[in-house]
């Protein structure tokens, strides 16, 4: 049986990992900073391993890959606006964080480590669906960030023989997403906002678009990636997504029916370093993974906004 790392295992995406990982009996161990991470998000997760730590603390690496074959790194702070306010945060939470595990990880000798890399790494060139062969071409400190990770996931793979597979995800979203911050996703944040009869805010004209995945499908694409033959993944960079998109005036139109909000969202200036468009190809993981999503945008955004009527993320 496979001994797993889940970083970033109070967060959102980590902490749904690990409950799969659990439910499937493995042994799991998480670390977290709780610098976005909730405690809250750990109810169910009892049977984790579960350390404090900041994996820009060198030491906190070494203690956290100590006995591990497997590592999900998904410890980051994932946000383009907060990069901008403040991009040396992002840089030592994303790419020093990022390189301290990967060389305690080879320390430890740790087999693989499969990255949360992100779609912002395509930036705004308008060709869509982006795919997997395209030059990156990050705007924003974030996507500089997450991108600098990818790097460094290829060079360990070919100068370490670690066994590193990358996955772009794009615009993740689901139950356990903090709706509280001004940083959280949009999703999740539109969700809460309209539950309780709260206007959102819509930054530019709400035209702009994206491949919005729900969670199930990240966690799904995740557990095929540790699995797969190293001849196969080692090494490679993949989009996970659900290839479809839409924009963010036709989901609050969704929204609305889905919570009973009966306003109008707040239209507010475009937020600078985002994107316009986003929309996956997702052939790669399909042929190197086994991917397909199983949840599709609607009924994910359907059980999403069940979870945050029911109280979650309070
Ligand atoms: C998101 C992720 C990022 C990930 C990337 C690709 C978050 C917080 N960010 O970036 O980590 O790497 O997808 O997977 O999960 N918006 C509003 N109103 C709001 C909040 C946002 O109109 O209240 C707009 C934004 O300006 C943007 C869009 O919604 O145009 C999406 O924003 P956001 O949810 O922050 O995600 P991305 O920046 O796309």
């Amino acid at each position: 049986m496979a001994s797993y790392l889940v970083t970033g295992a109070a967060g959102f995406i980590g902490r749904s990992i690990a409950a799969a990982l659990l439910a499937r009996g493995d042994s799991v161990r998480g670390i977290d900073n709780f610098s976005t991470g909730k405690r809250s998000n750990l109810a169910g997760l009892e049977r984790m391993d579960f350390i404090v730590g900041d994996l820009a603390d060198p030491v906190a690496c070494e203690r956290a890959c100590s006995g591990v074959e497997i590592v999900f790194h998904e410890a980051a702070l994932a946000s383009v606006p907060r990069s901008v306010a403040d991009p040396v945060a992002t840089n030592v939470a994303c790419v020093d964080a990022t390189l301290n595990l990967l060389v305690a990880a080879r320390a430890a000798g740790v087999r693989r480590v499969v990255y949360a890399g992100s779609s912002s790494a395509y930036g705004d060139a308008p060709a869509l669906p982006k795919h997997e062969g395209m030059l990156p071409s990050p705007i924003s400190p974030y996507a500089v960030a997450k991108l600098a990770g990818e790097h460094y996931m290829g060079a360990f793979s070919r100068v370490y023989g670690l066994e590193t597979v990358v996955l772009r995800y794009f615009n993740v979203f689901g139950p356990f997403q903090d709706p509280m911050s001004h940083y959280s996703g949009v999703l999740a944040i539109f969700c809460r906002r309209m539950l309780a009869g709260e206007q959102p805010t819509i930054y530019g004209d709400g035209e702009q678009s994206r491949d919005f995945t729900y969670i199930e499908n990240v966690v799904q694409g995740n557990l095929l990636a540790a699995a797969a033959p190293a001849a196969k993944v080692s090494g490679q960079t993949m989009n996970l997504a659900t290839s479809s998109r839409i924009t963010l005036n036709q989901t609050f139109a969704l929204l609305a029916e889905l919570t009973g909000y009966s306003g109008k969202p707040a239209y507010e200036p475009a937020r600078s370093g985002d994107i316009r468009d986003s929309l996956a190809d997702i052939r790669l993981a399909g042929e190197l993974l086994g991917y397909s999503p199983q949840v599709d945008f609607r009924e994910g955004l359907r059980r999403t906004v069940e979870w945050y009527r029911a109280g979650g993320g309070n």
